[in-house]
């Protein structure tokens, strides 16, 4: 049982060398308790309220080397202070489970430690950046190998807290990209995949959020209703797991909370979507999980969505030129339905390669309004990363 952990993020001051000729400042470093005893959530009320989401280990180094190599002394004190924001960390390979038990030995009793559950067979069917290591048919190899691995270091954690999103897109594609060959070989892993990671993970200690795409996806009049039924079917498939609270929107996107009128507004085919901002999307997504008989709250990630009027098309989706680091986690959305702001995509890491000849590229990391040269899906972008700080509002 872990009882305490020690922090280097936290010293407590600089302490005098007892002798010698000029006196070595010693870091003393105060110790963050881990819980003492299992900790309990309860899904049914905001956790967020209680547990401050955690600025994890893996982003606070990325951002830590990141400032190192920034030579802009305001820039550099302002790029410091992104390594204390929480934000998700992404479990996207079997290999990257490894990334867990570090960012667990680091997380305190107040914070809560976010995770993004992600490596579903056939992965991102629609797109190409973010293809996963596993095939469509390899569901029993993301059953054993991922998920059951997941459980069981969460397992090994009772006195740790944690908040999962539920494999981004994932139930999307299969509302609103049925028809592609890829989409329809996954169909049944996702909802089966979906299904298992729901009930497997459903340990007192976690609360889980399944990922509804953002506004300009399943918010469109038609797709509302199915799009809330997709996820319904799911949960339900998996036994109504009690620790399922709703549903996590904009992760990795761009979308405005509340930008009225919508940045899409004045699109030709606006009239076919009412939900222009997120937390209209919010509201009407809700009520028809409300319909449909799941758990309907939501987190959002504000993570990339200072700047609007960026994207050509609501569509564009990679590393989109021009954004900024958005509202910082909190759970004072104002919104009775909204949990909390979050950063689900840790700002610096690519959405997708700009390399045309990679086979990963997908068109969509070559628009007019992706950010070029970008890395690989997840690989650190320092150019965009110092983009994101210099556009950050508030500013950092
Ligand atoms: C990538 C993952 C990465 C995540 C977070 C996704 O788009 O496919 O590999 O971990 O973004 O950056």
């Amino acid at each position: 049982m872990k009882v305490t952990t020690a922090v280097a993020a936290l010293a407590a001051g600089a302490v005098a060398a007892p002798s010698g000729d000029a006196p070595t400042p010693v870091k003393k470093v105060a110790a963050r308790a881990s819980c003492a005893s299992a900790v309990t959530l309860d899904a049914s009320t905001n956790v967020f309220k209680k547990y401050k989401l955690h600025a994890n280990t893996y982003y606070r180094d990325e951002v830590n080397k990141a400032v190192e190599a920034i030579s802009d002394s305001s820039l550099k004190a302002s790029a410091a202070k992104v390594a204390d924001v929480g934000s998700f960390l992404w479990i996207d390979t079997i290999a990257n489970l490894a990334k867990m038990e570090p960012a667990i030995a680091d997380t305190p009793c107040e914070d809560i430690l976010g995770l993004v559950v992600y490596d579903l067979p056939g992965r991102d069917c629609a797109a190409k950046a973010s293809n996963g290591e596993l095939k469509y048919n390899e569901l029993s190899k993301y059953k054993s190998s991922y998920i059951d691995a997941f459980v069981k270091t969460i397992k090994a954690h009772p006195n740790t807290a944690f908040a999962l999103i539920i494999e981004p897109d994932s139930l999307p594609n299969l509302v609103t990209n049925a028809d592609l060959q890829t989409c329809k070989d996954s169909k049944s892993a996702y909802e089966d995949g979906v299904a298992y990671a729901l009930k497997s993970l459903n340990l007192p200690n976690v609360v889980m959020y399944i990922d509804a795409g953002h506004g300009g996806w399943l918010g469109w009049d038609a797709n509302l209703k199915p799009g809330a039924q997709e996820l319904a079917k799911v949960y339900k498939a998996a036994g109504s797991p009690k620790q399922v609270r709703g549903f996590s929107t904009n992760i990795a996107g761009w979308n405005a909370w509340d930008l009225s009128p919508g940045e899409f507004s004045k699109a030709s085919d606006a009239k076919y979507n009412s939900c222009q901002n997120e937390k209209t999307y919010i509201s009407k997504f809700s009520a028809e999980l409300k319909s449909a008989g799941m758990p309907n709250y939501a987190i959002m990630d504000t993570g990339r969505n200072a700047v609007t009027g960026l994207r050509k098309e609501w569509g564009d989706w990679c590393n989109v030129n021009g954004a900024g680091f958005g509202v910082r986690p909190t759970a004072d959305t104002g919104d009775s339905q909204t949990d909390a702001f979050v950063w689900g995509k840790p700002g610096g890491e690519s959405d997708g390669t700009s390399d045309s000849s990679a086979t990963r590229y997908d068109s969509f990391c070559g628009k007019d309004d992706a950010y070029k040269p970008a890395p690989e899906a997840g690989t650190w972008n320092q150019a965009y990363f110092e983009m994101l700080v210099k556009n950050a509002k508030p500013a950092f």
